[in-house]
């Protein structure tokens, strides 16, 4: 592809997910509770060439810019993913995202008798980085260790 074609549009206003690693854009959306049954454009590219990664997936939704704990989600499926925030066309604000160092209640733990997953006495879950990459969780109530692949089927 010549090097000034685009192969998407830059948008107006809102967030660009870039840098997602190859195949996970959407999980991205997922994570997000996107579902395109509400809200603005949502543009999804995949296998785009990249100097930094060779190849990637990059998210752009117009019209909203994303949260702290929405960035926070993308952290566990995308570690490389940078989140432009677009104003009146121009990048205001860029950010790596960054995996927290103790995730409350975003992931479920996939031991069934865990505390945290009763269900007479719900306790958020509370889990700790063990790995980031591969991504492990460390459960805080029970020790079990819930990786990626557990993670993406929970969205
Ligand atoms: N972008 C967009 N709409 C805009 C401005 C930027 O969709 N109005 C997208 C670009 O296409 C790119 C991302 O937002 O995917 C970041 O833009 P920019 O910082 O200009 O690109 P780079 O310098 O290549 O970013 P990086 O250094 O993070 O690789
Ligand atoms: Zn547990």
């Amino acid at each position: 592809m010549a090097k000034k074609t685009l192969r998407v549009s830059k948008i107006k206003d809102g967030t660009v997910i870039d840098h997602i690693t190859r195949g996970h854009a959407l999980n991205v959306i997922k994570i997000l509770g996107i579902n395109g049954r509400s809200g603005g454009i949502i543009t999804i590219a995949m296998n785009v060439p990249s100097q930094k990664l060779g190849v990637k997936d990059i998210v752009k939704i117009e019209g909203r810019e994303l949260k702290p704990e929405e960035v926070d989600k993308i952290a566990l499926i995308a570690p490389h993913a940078t989140i432009n925030i677009i104003r009146n066309y121009r990048v205001v604000e860029k950010q790596r995202v960054k995996l927290p160092q103790i995730i409350h209640g975003i992931v479920r733990c996939t031991n069934p008798t865990c505390i945290s997953n009763s269900e007479n006495e719900p306790v958020k879950s509370v889990f700790y980085i063990e790995s980031e990459e591969p991504l492990k969780l460390r459960c805080h109530y029970c020790g079990t260790i819930v990786e990626k692949e557990d993670i993406l089927k929970q969205f």
